[in-house]
């Protein structure tokens, strides 16, 4: 049984997707916000989750705050550290501590449109498909090795809200089985930054958008 931290800033949505998988090999040991208002803070208060409040603003410095939360995760013994929306950059001492066990899910098909307003800017850039990843975290900001990725077709008439909608859904179904595979100690990260996967199924077919038509 692998005791897991999640951390959050907002709505927790990806947090609860983890809840609801019931992952038999984890225990949610505690999830900890920089974001005293953060609405997923009462979501695990109600399935009786230990919940923690760091706010960044009351740490001089980005190392300070990440000491506080270093503190707060090694006190629940955590060997997993999972990052659900958690909104703050990491410094390189916080993502070298917990290298190989600190899992992240952002936006995007990575490494294209890491950072911020991932859906805005795949739209401006017509792209066909877009999507979400889940990877390790390293010290270069949402460059990590990547874990699993959806891939969703960018419709003509989509808004930014339309497409991310249709990205979170998927993120909520990679999430779970990606901290499921690091539960059961088949997902790790070699020294030299190689993801592995032991007994992963293998792809097949591709997703085409627009689709193709039958001549
Ligand atoms: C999710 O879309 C997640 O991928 C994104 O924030 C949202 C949080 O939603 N994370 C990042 O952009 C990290 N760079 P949630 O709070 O409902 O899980």
């Amino acid at each position: 049984m692998k005791s897991v931290v999640i951390l959050i800033s907002g709505h927790g949505s990806n947090m609860q997707a983890l809840l609801d998988a019931d992952l038999p090999d984890a225990r949610i040991a505690a999830v900890i916000s920089n974001q005293a208002d953060a609405p997923g803070l009462e979501v695990a208060q109600r399935r009786a989750i230990s919940t923690r409040v760091i706010p960044h603003r009351n740490y001089p410095d980005r190392t300070a705050f990440d000491a506080a939360l270093i503190e707060a995760i090694d006190g629940y013994c955590a060997d997993l550290v999972v990052l659900a929306g958690f909104m703050r950059i990491l410094t390189p001492e916080f993502t070298a501590r917990y290298r190989g066990r600190l899992l992240n899910i952002h936006p995007s098909l990575l490494p294209a449109y890491g950072g911020l307003n991932t859906h805005e800017r795949a739209l401006a850039d017509g792209v066909k498909l877009h999507g979400c990843t889940v990877h390790f975290v390293t010290g270069e900001l949402d460059h990590g090795p990547i874990v699993i990725q959806a891939a969703v077709p960018v419709l003509a008439d989509d808004t930014q809200e339309t497409l991310a909608a249709r990205v979170l859904c998927e993120e909520h179904r990679i999430y779970p089985q990606a901290v499921r595979w690091f539960c059961e100690g088949r997902l790790s990260l070699s020294a030299d930054g190689k993801v592995r996967i032991d007994h992963a199924q293998r792809a097949d077919g591709a997703l085409i958008a627009p689709p193709l038509e039958s001549p």
